[in-house]
């Protein structure tokens, strides 16, 4: 059969890039999102992401417009009716995923393979309920999606071996590469990176050393690309607050539990780079570490 037309539901951080990187494979891609408002942001970022490929030399500007030419957005849960694959990318919310899954399954005729990019959250508890819990799967992309070679690839005990094989060739088709995981919470990654990042946050409370210095400790140290602080800037604080609380709940490990001043912060509305601040501030141009944040710890 193979995947051809894609459907993406989200155009946030991850939606967006997932998108962009199937139009970018050759797929027929709709991105759903729930505003026009919303969606033009997302086609936006899009079109500056593969703009700056076209001046760094990376891509023709040929190959932007045929991109863009095999990506549509739309509000309407409809237009995915036609769709082989339906990758679901929006907010970190058990709720919002359920809901919106429900509206898209009704729509789908049961051979449309669903797949989740959830950071957090349990591929088997979002099938269930849906007309297709054999035809559901976990595909996990990493930010910046178009910049990050792993999928993680994780099937639930119901996930038939059909849709294994073909949502393996359609990650081929992307040129990233997979890596098997199973409906474990965090699958691989995100297991072993959020409780470091966290750590990273208990270490600036506890007074190890400054924003900049954990960073370039961590840079220097152990050759990361980018420090943890400045990492969780991009994932989002809020996003990452949302996986700490789903991990907590499902180990209800300390290493899990969310540091105060990360609560704080996202209170206070440091989301991080989406919001301009976070650990840095992202107003002028070079980030420039907010030390206030420890200033009274
Ligand atoms: N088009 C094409 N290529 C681009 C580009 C664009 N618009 N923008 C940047 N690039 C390319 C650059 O040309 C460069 O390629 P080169 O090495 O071949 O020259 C490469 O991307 C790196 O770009 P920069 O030099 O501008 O930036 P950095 O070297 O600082 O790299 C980064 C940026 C790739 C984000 C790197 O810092 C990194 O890998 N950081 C770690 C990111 C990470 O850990 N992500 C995972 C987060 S966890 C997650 O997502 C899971 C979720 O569930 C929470």
């Amino acid at each position: 059969m193979g995947i051809d037309r894609v459907g993406v539901l989200g155009c946030g951080l991850m939606g967006a890039g997932i998108a962009q990187v199937c139009a970018q494979a050759g797929h027929d891609t709709i991105v759903l999102e729930a505003s026009t408002e919303l969606l033009t942001r997302g086609l936006d970022r899009i079109g500056k992401f593969l703009q700056g490929s076209v001046d760094r030399g990376k891509m023709t500007a040929h190959e932007r417009a045929a991109t863009l030419s095999r990506l549509k957005g739309t509000v309407t849960t409809s237009d995915l009716a036609d769709r082989d694959l339906v990758i679901e990318a929006v907010t970190e919310d058990l709720a919002v995923k359920q809901a919106l899954i429900a509206m898209v399954d009704a729509v789908c005729p049961p051979k449309t393979i669903f797949a989740s990019n959830t950071s957090s959250l349990s591929i088997t508890q979002l099938a269930a309920g849906t007309r297709r819990t054999g035809r559901f799967i976990g595909l996990h992309f990493f930010n910046p999606v178009p910049l990050m070679g792993l999928v993680e690839m994780a099937p639930t005990i119901l996930t038939e071996d059909a849709v294994l094989k073909e949502a393996a060739a359609f990650v081929e088709s992307l040129n990233k590469t997979l890596i098997r995981t199973t409906d474990r919470t965090g699958f691989i990654v995100n297991r072993l990176l959020v409780p470091y990042i966290l750590d990273a946050v208990r270490a600036l409370e506890q007074g190890a050393g400054s924003i900049a210095d954990i960073d370039r400790a961590m840079m220097l140290g152990c050759g990361h690309p980018m420090g943890p602080l400045a990492l969780l800037d991009l994932v989002g604080l809020d996003t990452t607050l949302r996986i700490a609380e789903v991990f907590f709940e499902e180990f209800r490990e300390p290493r899990f539990a969310t540091p105060p001043l990360l609560k704080r912060m996202v209170l206070a509305g440091f989301h991080g780079r989406k919001t301009g601040r976070g650990f840095y501030d992202y107003g002028s141009g070079n980030p420039v570490p907010n030390d206030f944040l420890t200033r009274s710890a």
